[in-house]
């Protein structure tokens, strides 16, 4: 099997006469469902009574109940919260599935962690964009690809490789130089934990860390976080590094800040981070960490609640708040930042 497909690799003649029925109209539901429609697919959309399902209609869907749309759907897109698929699943996909439909994950958590096990006589696959919701649909309209994860867990009908490319191109991951890579659902689940668990938790330490040194040696917030990442310098250093790798990405800055980056490097590498990091990959793998998470769900989330209570209330957030009203004064706060309700 190939490990890299491109759009030569797809073609939607594979989808001709079959409907794509997606669940969630959220933050990738969205952009997923208009590209496809606009690839010419025959999209049904099922989105529950809430403010997003009024946007879908106003952007000219109609969403029904899901039982219908799997009864009549072919392919089946979950684009619901990973915690909440579960529970909709049992009651509301599983009853009405029938043979040959094939169900298509944006995340792989579900199925590798055993918390959704489909029947067996049903396609199980993986499209899982390596980017935001909001880059889907601007890729794709500015005629750009995206680099997605692939997998199939189960082919029941033979054909469930060639559903999932012709998928893949039509949500527009394939076009350029982007493409689909091929994983395991497993290893999928896990690198994405790894980086949510190891990498995430490091850099969040160090802009923390420095944000707070910075501000109590009195330099100003609003210089302070411009620096650290309110300008975007850093992104672009990283979209830079996307393309052409990190060392040469970083050779382009000035020998200045090559020598001071390359002087410094080594009081900063700590050998604890190496075993932190393969605890933490462990916990991940022996699937400690997502007893532990379900545990959290079926209490009704005590830890995650005090843990971002906790660091909501960080008076750094708020001297950040402040930086960014004096760089947009029109900008109007997003108190939804700081509400900290997980949504059920
Ligand atoms: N966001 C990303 O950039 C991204 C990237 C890669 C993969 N993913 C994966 O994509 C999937 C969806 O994530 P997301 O970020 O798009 O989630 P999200 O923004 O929270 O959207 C989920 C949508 O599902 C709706 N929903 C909840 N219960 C429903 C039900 N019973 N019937 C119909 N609709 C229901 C929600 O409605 P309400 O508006 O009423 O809550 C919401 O519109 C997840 O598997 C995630 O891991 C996301």
């Amino acid at each position: 099997m190939k490990k890299i497909f491109r759009a030569e690799d797809a073609s939607l003649d594979d989808l001709a006469g079959r409907r794509v029925g997606i669940i969630g109209y959220g933050n990738l539901g969205r952009p997923i469902t208009l590209n496809l429609r606009d690839s010419g697919l025959d999209i049904i959309l099922s989105e529950r009574d809430s403010e997003r399902q009024t946007l879908a209609r106003r952007e000219g869907f109609r969403p029904v109940p899901l039982p219908d749309l799997v009864r009549s759907a072919d392919l089946i897109f979950l684009l619901l919260p990973d915690e909440l698929m579960q529970t909709v699943f049992l009651r509301d996909i599983s009853p009405w599935l029938t043979r040959g439909d094939m169900l298509v994950f944006a995340s792989a958590s579900n199925i590798a962690f055993g918390f959704i096990e489909p029947p067996p006589m049903v396609d199980v696959a993986l499209l899982a964009p390596r980017t935001l919701g909001l880059a889907v649909r601007e890729r794709y309209l500015a005629e750009r690809g995206f680099f997605c994860f692939l997998s199939v867990h189960q082919d029941a009908s033979g054909r469930a490789w060639r559903s999932l490319l012709a998928l893949a191109r039509a949500v527009g991951s394939l076009r350029g130089d982007a493409g689909g890579i091929e994983i395991s659902f497993e290893l999928e689940a896990e690198l994405d934990l790894f980086m949510q668990q190891a990498v995430l938790p490091v850099l969040q330490n160090a802009i923390q860390t420095a944000g707070q040194v910075l501000i109590d040696h009195g330099y100003p917030p609003e210089a302070t976080f411009i620096d650290l990442y309110l300008s975007g310098e850093l992104e672009d250093l990283m979209r830079r590094a996307g393309r052409e790798g990190l060392f040469p990405a970083l050779r382009t800055m000035s020998l200045t800040s090559q020598y001071g980056l390359f002087s410094r490097l080594e009081r900063f590498q700590d050998n604890r981070l190496a075993t932190l990091m393969g605890l933490t990959l462990e916990d991940i793998r022996s699937g400690a960490f997502s007893r532990d998470w379900a545990r959290e769900q079926l209490d009704g989330y005590p830890r995650l609640l005090r843990m971002l209570r906790k660091h909501a209330e960080l008076e750094l957030w708020d001297l950040e708040q402040e930086a960014l009203d004096l760089l947009y004064p029109d900008r109007t706060r997003d108190d939804g930042a700081f509400d900290v309700r997980p949504r059920q």
